[in-house]
């Protein structure tokens, strides 16, 4: 038994939650290869390429009040990494938006964070991907929180760790792919030494992104974010944030950050879809800025707010 130095109580907090879970008189209903099955007799082959080797692509996706933010957005992000891993999705895009959409509207959800998966596949224990027949296409709706406590008022302490991300010449994370022990690895450290996420370096020092976030750093009212070919994701939290930005004439550069960058920062925050806009106020027990979430940061999440609120910003459930 390992022990980490995080309450159990904050680590239950960061848990899935099924609010269907908790009535446990309507189960969740999950999409498996264009059927429903109830969360607690929706399963798949110990032979799937994607539970053997990670052999696979996901995307995580929110609604808000009834529309589907971005989702033609992930959808492409999803087909340009089947691409890059020659996967052949079963669905067009078009099918793949119905089917989330109709997964979403079976659970009754409004406001939902939906697990798009797609594996290789039955195969055999071989790790050839010729040997899977059929990728298997799997769609979750839940809901989630990765939010510590009042983490968008107070904003969350962040740990920059030993391990780094792997290089784009390597499993990259710029791919969605259901390899993650690279980000696990880091979130474990961010575990042990009681910071609330983990931010990984690149090959050569330089910031790539958080386990699950992209980040972004505030000095002199200008933004800065670390280009993709530091192995992190394209984001598609941080793109909105970026055109929020040049909506209101606030200056992006993708450049690469170094820690000394982030440490002298006067601001710095999290993107992403699960953990939306978050301002990090300490990294490796330096304090960000006034330790406090910065004005830029804040004003940024007033506006990621009323994006995600905005129904033309998405697909209607
Ligand atoms: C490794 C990684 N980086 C960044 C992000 C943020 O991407 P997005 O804003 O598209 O959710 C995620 C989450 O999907 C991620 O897993």
């Amino acid at each position: 038994m390992y022990h980490w130095s995080k309450p159990y109580q904050q680590m239950e907090n960061m848990k899935v939650h099924s609010k269907k879970e908790e009535t446990m008189t309507n189960e969740l209903q999950i999409y498996i290869d264009g059927e429903y099955y109830p969360k607690s007799q929706a399963k798949i082959s110990v032979y799937d390429h994607g539970f053997l080797y990670g052999d696979g692509i996901f995307e995580g996706i929110r609604s808000y009040n009834g529309v589907v933010f971005k989702l033609k957005e992930h959808i492409e992000r999803m087909f340009r990494g089947a691409h890059a891993i020659m996967l052949n999705i079963p669905l067009t895009k078009e099918e793949m938006i119905q089917a989330v959409v109709e997964t979403i509207r079976k659970n009754n959800m409004k406001d939902s964070y939906i697990r798009l998966i797609v594996s290789r596949g039955v195969g055999d224990l071989g790790l050839d991907p010729r040997k899977c027949a059929k990728p298997c296409v799997i769609i979750i709706a839940d809901t989630i929180n990765v939010k510590a406590g009042n983490a968008s008022e107070k904003g969350v302490s962040a740990l920059i760790t030993w391990v780094r991300r792997n290089p784009v010449d390597a499993t990259t994370s710029e791919i969605k792919s259901l390899n993650y022990l690279n980000s696990i690895l880091g979130k474990i450290e961010a575990n042990a030494s009681g910071a609330d996420e983990a931010i990984c370096l690149e090959q050569n020092g330089y910031i790539a992104e958080g386990v699950g976030e992209n980040v972004f750093i505030v000095k002199n009212g200008e933004i800065l974010t670390p280009p993709t070919s530091t192995g992190a994701l394209e984001g598609i939290t941080a793109d909105v944030v970026i055109k929020l930005c040049e909506k209101f004439d606030i200056k992006v550069t993708v450049t690469n950050l170094t820690a000394y960058m982030l440490f002298t920062a006067d601001e710095a925050f999290f993107t992403g879809t699960a953990m939306e806009v978050v301002p990090i106020c300490e990294v490796n027990k330096r304090m960000i800025g006034t330790g406090k979430p910065g004005p830029i940061t804040k004003k940024l999440m007033v506006e990621y707010k009323n994006t995600v609120a905005d129904p033309t910003n998405g697909v209607q459930i």
